[in-house]
């Protein structure tokens, strides 16, 4: 490589125009660290006109042959997201030699391996840093800090605009659609948000993190989600009134050395280190039997603190040698995905019921019948009819689906069963 690093820029959006600022604003230490000057020859936009402040319009292009035909680029910074057409982009340019940084999470979980495999072939490198928790550096630490500590578990809070959502409407009352609106406005939200509120982004993130903590190829068909969108917020009331906080999790372990992994909503107990992370932070706790814990925490959203993790991927590039060990971030050690009736988890329970003598024995009774044992209740009569909220012990997950399905079919039971997952409360199976 040259002195002068040229790179070519897809998307100009949040993180885009982070990118540019943070290139502009570090050059000097940049070129006094690494001994190169970068230049950003060409940036890909969809509407030249569109507002950005600060943006020398002259390296604006409409065209991605600009950029993906110039053989002078060294570098590729993809910042557009959407699956079409990055991942036919991406890999003709790693295939010919340009590496590439991406903040795209959604493309390296349904393409990690193809990519990865082209920039080998192409002796390009790919660099991801920003797809999972923007800011945090938690690719690397696993990638390279803990290459070789056989981790056994990551849990985290990967989404940073439901963790804001979550925690506006603990902390200070907020709506949901109010909440939504302000994280979209502060730029953490994905263009389609449903992608945050529904699981899919945090999904996207733990596939990847699952890959690299694993060493398994892990897509995103293989992660189960669901998200808050369908969450009440009685339940977050009645969570905290519990001692619980809600979080959107992702949550992966090796049961039997099969991978498990998923994303839904959780209670955490108040104490959890998990519990306090608010607004659009996000965290990672990683598990392993050498390093005990770890909990990476900071920024899991946002157009500077992304760029902040792109430009660093730049820097790694400048850094390191192509086809080092480093560049087989995805290997592949055969691990099966773990089968559902594997697991155990503690749930919290709501059911509305009618308010008649014996609704509480029975209700008991079916879930002693499967086996499942009830570590806390709280009964409200509202009328003719109660609401019945339990926190379960942990028990395995076929045992207490069972039970939810006997209980729903219950003529006294009102309403659906509402069944949600309590992680990290330490509690022994009964
Ligand atoms: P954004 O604000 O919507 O910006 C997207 C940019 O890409 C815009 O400049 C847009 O052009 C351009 N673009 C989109 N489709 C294009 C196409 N087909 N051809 C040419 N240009 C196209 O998005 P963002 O928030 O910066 O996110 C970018 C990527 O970073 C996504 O993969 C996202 O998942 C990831 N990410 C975002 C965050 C965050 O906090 N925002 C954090 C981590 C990762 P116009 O300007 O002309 O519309
Ligand atoms: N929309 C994502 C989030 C951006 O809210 O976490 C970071 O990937």
């Amino acid at each position: 490589m040259s002195d002068i690093i040229r790179i070519g820029m897809l998307g100009c959006g949040t993180v885009g125009q982070g990118v540019l600022r943070i290139l502009h604003e570090t050059a000097g230490t940049i070129e006094r660290a690494t001994g190169h000057r970068i230049e950003v020859v060409k940036v890909l936009v969809r509407d030249l006109q569109a507002d950005r402040p600060g943006v020398d319009p002259s390296v604006l292009t409409t065209d991605p042959e600009e950029i993906l035909g110039d053989d002078s680029i060294d570098i590729i910074i993809e910042v557009m997201g959407g699956v079409d057409p990055t991942h036919d982009w991406l890999l003709r340019a790693l295939g010919h030699g340009t590496s590439v940084v991406t903040a795209n999470k959604q493309l390296l979980a349904r393409h990690g391996p193809e990519l990865l495999a082209a920039a080998e072939e192409g002796g390009s490198e790919l660099r991801f840093e920003a797809s999972v928790c923007a800011a945090i550096p938690v690719i690397k630490v696993l990638r390279e800090s803990l290459l070789a500590a056989e981790i056994d578990s990551v849990m985290g809070i990967v989404n940073g605009t439901t963790n804001y959502i979550l925690s506006e409407m603990r902390g200070n009352g907020m709506s949901y659609a109010d909440a939504l609106a302000q994280a979209q406005d502060l730029g953490y939200a994905e263009a389609d948000p449903t992608e945050d509120v529904g699981g899919a982004d945090a999904a996207a993130k733990m596939a990847i993190l699952c890959s690299i903590a694993f060493h398994t190829r892990v897509l995103i068909d293989d992660v189960p989600y669901s998200g808050i969108d369908s969450l009440q917020s009685e339940d977050v009331d009645i969570a905290s009134e519990l001692g619980f906080v809600m979080k959107l999790l992702g949550v992966a372990r090796l049961v039997d050395d099969a991978v498990s992994v998923r994303v839904h909503p959780a209670l955490v107990p108040a104490d959890h280190p998990l519990a306090a992370i608010g607004g659009a932070d996000n965290a990672v706790l990683l598990e392993s039997s050498m390093v005990r814990q770890i909990m990476l925490v900071g920024p899991g959203a946002g157009g500077t603190e992304t760029a902040s993790a792109v430009v660093s991927d730049v820097l790694s590039i400048l850094g390191s040698r192509p086809g080092s060990f480093l560049g087989g971030a995805l290997a592949d050690a055969g691990r099966p995905m773990a089968a559902d009736d594997a697991l155990e988890s503690a749930f919290y329970l709501r059911l509305e019921v009618a308010d008649e003598p014996g609704v509480l024995a029975r209700v008991s009774s079916v879930l002693g019948e499967s086996g499942v044992s009830i570590l806390t209740v709280l009964q409200r009569g509202e009328g003719d009819s109660a609401r019945l909220v339990m926190i379960l012990h942990r028990s395995p997950e076929a045992q207490v689906a069972e039970a939810i399905g006997r209980l729903a079919e219950m003529p006294e039971v009102t309403a659906p069963p509402v069944l949600i997952a309590v992680v990290g409360s330490g509690e022994a199976p009964r």
